[in-house]
């Protein structure tokens, strides 16, 4: 079976290379079809490359040619490459993509396109990297009325607030750090101001929730602003910081979700997920909680989904495996202000306002104690209200903090 790759950077030429390493074993994994690349698109020259002779410039040639059934997208960005991947689909080719921004923004009408030609569109390394989520969501946990999904979807930002709370890093030494690493781009941007989790917790919720989740509709708020204070007064609290991406049906059947940085429990499985791995927590009416742990970023860990997923098109020609979504519904997306969340609170008491008032104005929970904190600053941990709520009590007490994060309950 003839294929073509679509963006030979990082993640483009780690698909080439696992295929041509694993031939054999992903040959008889796709019912004896020999996988065979015909073309690689890039606008470069490869002139060092082993794959150089299959690379070209014209994208019309992968569309043309009749003899290509499946082609990878690693191109990233949302243009071209949804023109692009628009066309294949229409001209009745399966499409395999690593990019999240495309699926995020564009995978109702990807998917709409795939049903309509009876091709596949699938994703699996849009979300996790090389760990396993899209496909454990749409089979293996079918049976299950999934209710919340809960995850740590950024390697960088993880990595930074690992730095910080393992080493007392301050935040720009750490990115820094991983921008030496090449974990972070030169403009962090999608990554610390947390859109790049934003796109994977819209897949990972039209995916459970069965509506396209646009990122224009999610809260987000990315690490720029948490400082190694908070990190110490939420080791204060049993807690560390960090950034989720979370997903969950309310009582009213809307979705609430947002990305922000978190107060998890030292005691949950999301707490001890370190540097650059990712996790996943999915909560199912049946299943109870699962977690899925591993390399959510990097060239063979994503490469790894994107050949599982060329497999998985080179098993369905001509089928469809059933991934899809239906359009957003109107006023499907719960106000994030009024689910009742418990909350950690820091700053400045204002003159006049003693810690314990400011605790009993917002009906705090814990006073929270860190080391050589400056004379006039309170952290607190709230019971569990609205933020409407909070940030009337806050208005009425005259405390206006530097900090509010939400504490979550797994
Ligand atoms: N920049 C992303 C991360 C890469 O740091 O997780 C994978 O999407």
């Amino acid at each position: 079976m003839n294929i073509a790759i679509m963006g030979f950077g990082v993640v483009g030429s780690g698909v080439a290379e696992l295929i041509e390493k694993n031939h054999a074993n992903i040959t008889k994994r796709s019912m004896q079809q020999s996988l065979e690349i015909k073309y690689i698109l890039d606008l470069r020259e490869f002139p060092d490359s082993p794959f150089r002779d299959k690379i070209i410039h014209d994208f019309n040639q992968i569309l043309n040619d009749d003899s290509v059934a499946v082609v990878v997208e690693t191109m990233g960005g949302l243009h071209p490459a949804f023109e692009f991947v628009s066309a294949l689909l229409q001209a009745g080719k399966s499409v395999v993509t690593s990019n999240k921004e495309l699926v995020a923004a564009k995978g109702y009408e990807l998917l709409t396109i795939a049903r309509e030609k009876n091709v596949n569109f699938l994703f699996e390394a849009s979300v996790g990297g090389g760990i396993p989520i899209i496909r454990p969501i749409s089979q293996c946990l079918a049976a299950n009325e999934i209710n919340e999904i809960a995850g740590i979807l950024n390697g960088t930002t993880n990595f930074i607030l690992t730095k910080m709370i393992t080493e007392n890093m301050e935040f720009d030494a750490a990115l820094k750090m991983a921008q030496e690493l090449g974990y972070a781009e030169k403009d962090p941007t999608a990554d610390v101001d947390g859109f790049d989790a934003c796109r994977k917790i819209c897949i990972l919720a039209s995916l459970c929730f069965g509506h396209h989740v646009y990122p224009d509709s999610v809260p987000t708020e990315g690490i720029r602003k948490i400082s190694l204070r908070d990190v110490a007064y939420a080791a204060d609290a049993g807690a560390v910081i960090k950034l989720l991406g979370v997903a969950r049906k309310t009582e009213s059947d809307k979705i609430c979700i947002f990305v922000s940085p978190c107060l998890v429990q030292k005691s949950s499985q999301l707490a001890s997920v370190d540097d650059v791995f990712n996790a996943i927590l999915v909560r199912g009416d049946a299943i109870g909680d699962v977690v899925f742990y591993g390399r959510g970023a990097g060239k063979w860990p994503t490469a790894s989904a994107v050949v599982a997923d060329v497999i998985d098109c080179a098993k369905h020609l001509g089928k469809r495996k059933v991934l899809d979504w239906d359009v957003p519904v109107e006023g499907e997306i719960a106000d994030i202000s009024e689910i009742p969340f418990a909350f950690y609170v820091r700053g400045a008491l204002p003159a006049g306002l003693s810690a314990e008032a400011a605790a009993n104005a917002v009906g705090a929970e814990k006073i929270l104690q860190i080391p050589n904190a400056p004379a006039n600053e309170v952290a607190l941990l709230t019971k569990k209200q609205t933020e409407t709520a909070l940030r009337a009590s806050l208005a009425q007490a005259g405390f206006a903090p530097d900090s509010i994060l939400r504490v979550t309950e797994y």
